[in-house]
């Protein structure tokens, strides 16, 4: 099948780049010159596992083009997705210009029938929006579809070839068939693509993040509580999560959701039940709980140097929202940096993959390390606030060396609690007795 992909964001890229591998021909387009001419040439924008060798051998096979060429781009595609930016407007709500305006320019250079598919994450109404200035722009017939995206980053490329269920909002008969054509190599284990309202298919994209933010944050808020109980978070994690109407995964306390999608998510959706003046209560306190859990450590950290953090020095693992990304946007790592530096601490941090766009983000307000190890010499305590595998099973030794003191607050649990003390350290984590 002919496809066009607008905007290689995130989104754009993973989609455009995994259809291409079961064989369709994909031009995915970017108004920035300067990032297709690299792509032209193969240099991957985001870092993705997995994902290099797909769009290389895309490229190479033919098989995947870019352009910022619109119009070349949509000429002979039969499905044209919609994969831009829905960022919050200065009100909160997800601001549509992006894909409105991609509308209006397809409208305005379209002769024969498309099907266009929202993938960015839209508002409830956002289909019937697309649909209006299709109408307004154009006499050619076009169908609208919402059809979602659940990927992770991190794990973007295993999400997209074998997706837990693909999600398709359409009311016409021929976008259906389409579109089932075009998931089938992908769902071939037997997961559904599931058929629905435009609506329905809008909301289900909302509710899913909103529900897994809310999962951790419910575990947040129990591990709180077992500090001040006494319990273990992570027996008590096992013990429900064992349950399965609750299921394990997503249940792993620690310092706050982040990303792109879960907090900009949350509160779109709140916003939009307050327009149809519905209080969305427990969305409300996710947001709420989310914001202080994010700086909870900061406030242990005040407790263990009774208030003083000023002149201390602090190694800090971890600067991505989560392992596997380079991604830092809204990465509970920022927040606690910005704490830490308004009380006078110094900083040297560490992360595979990320140093690079918080250099770019902070300048020289922190330092940077070379590897793990680098980042202790001489610091007054560890502060973990990615869980990359690499931090897994450190060299304690080392470790031991680098560090001033023996003391590690860790936002991820990373470490077997008994072993920490048997190797005497200060060691806080979150939700396990110290
Ligand atoms: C999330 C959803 O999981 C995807 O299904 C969705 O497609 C995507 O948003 C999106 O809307 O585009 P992503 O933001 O890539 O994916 O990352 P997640 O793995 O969901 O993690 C989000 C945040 O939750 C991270 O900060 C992570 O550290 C935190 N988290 C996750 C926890 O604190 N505990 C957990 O048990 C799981």
């Amino acid at each position: 099948m002919k496809i066009a992909v607008i905007g290689t964001g995130y989104v754009g890229l993973v989609t455009g780049t995994c259809l291409a591998e079961t064989g369709n021909n994909v031009t995915c387009v970017d108004i920035v010159e300067e990032k297709v001419q690299k792509m032209k040439e193969g240099v991957m924008p985001i870092y993705e596992p997995g994902l290099d060798i797909l769009f290389h051998r895309n490229i190479e096979q033919g098989r995947l083009k870019f352009t910022t060429n619109l119009a070349e781009a949509i000429k002979d595609a039969v499905i044209i997705f919609l994969a831009l930016p829905t960022p919050p407007g200065g009100d909160g709500r997800a601001d549509l210009s992006f894909v409105l305006g991609a509308a209006k320019d397809i409208a305005g250079i379209i002769d024969h029938y498309k099907v266009i598919v929202t993938k960015s994450t839209v508002p409830v109404g956002t289909a019937d929006k697309v649909k209006a200035v299709f109408k307004e722009h154009t006499s050619v017939e076009v169908d609208v579809v919402s059809n979602p995206e659940f990927l992770r980053e991190g794990v973007a490329v295993d999400d997209f070839m074998k997706p837990d269920r693909v999600v398709v909002g359409t009311s016409s008969e021929k976008a259906k068939a389409l579109m089932e054509e075009l998931y089938a190599p992908y769902v071939r284990s037997g997961n559904p693509i599931i058929f629905m309202d435009e609506r329905s298919s809008e909301l289900t994209k909302y509710a899913a993040n909103s529900f897994l933010a809310t999962k951790i944050t419910f575990m947040n808020e129990v591990a709180n509580l077992c500090e001040l109980v006494g319990a273990d978070v992570d027996m008590v994690r096992k013990g429900v999560g064992s349950d399965a109407r609750i299921g394990k995964r997503f249940l792993f306390p620690g310092i706050g959701y982040g990303g792109s999608c879960f907090p900009k998510d949350v509160q779109a959706l709140a916003l939009s039940a307050e327009e149809y003046n519905y209080d969305f209560k427990i969305l409300k306190s996710v947001m709420d709980v989310n914001q202080v859990q994010k700086i909870k450590i900061i406030e242990k950290m005040i407790s263990y140097y009774k208030g003083d953090l000023k002149g201390k020095k602090f190694a800090l693992w971890g600067l991505a929202f989560k392992p596997e990304t380079d991604d830092i946007r809204e990465a509970p790592a920022l927040y606690i940096i910005d704490e830490l530096l308004k009380a006078g601490a110094e900083i040297v941090a560490y992360d595979p993959e990320a140093m690079d766009n918080v250099e770019r983000l902070l300048g020289d307000k922190i330092s940077f390390a070379d590897n793990p190890y680098d980042a202790l010499q001489g610091a007054d305590a560890l502060i973990i606030a990615t869980e990359w595998q690499l931090f897994r099973n450190p060299d304690y030794e080392l470790m031991e060396q680098n560090l001033k003191y023996k003391v590690i607050f860790d936002g991820r649990n990373l470490y077997d609690l008994q072993k920490m003390i048997d190797l005497g350290y200060y060691y806080n984590s979150i939700g396990r007795k110290i």
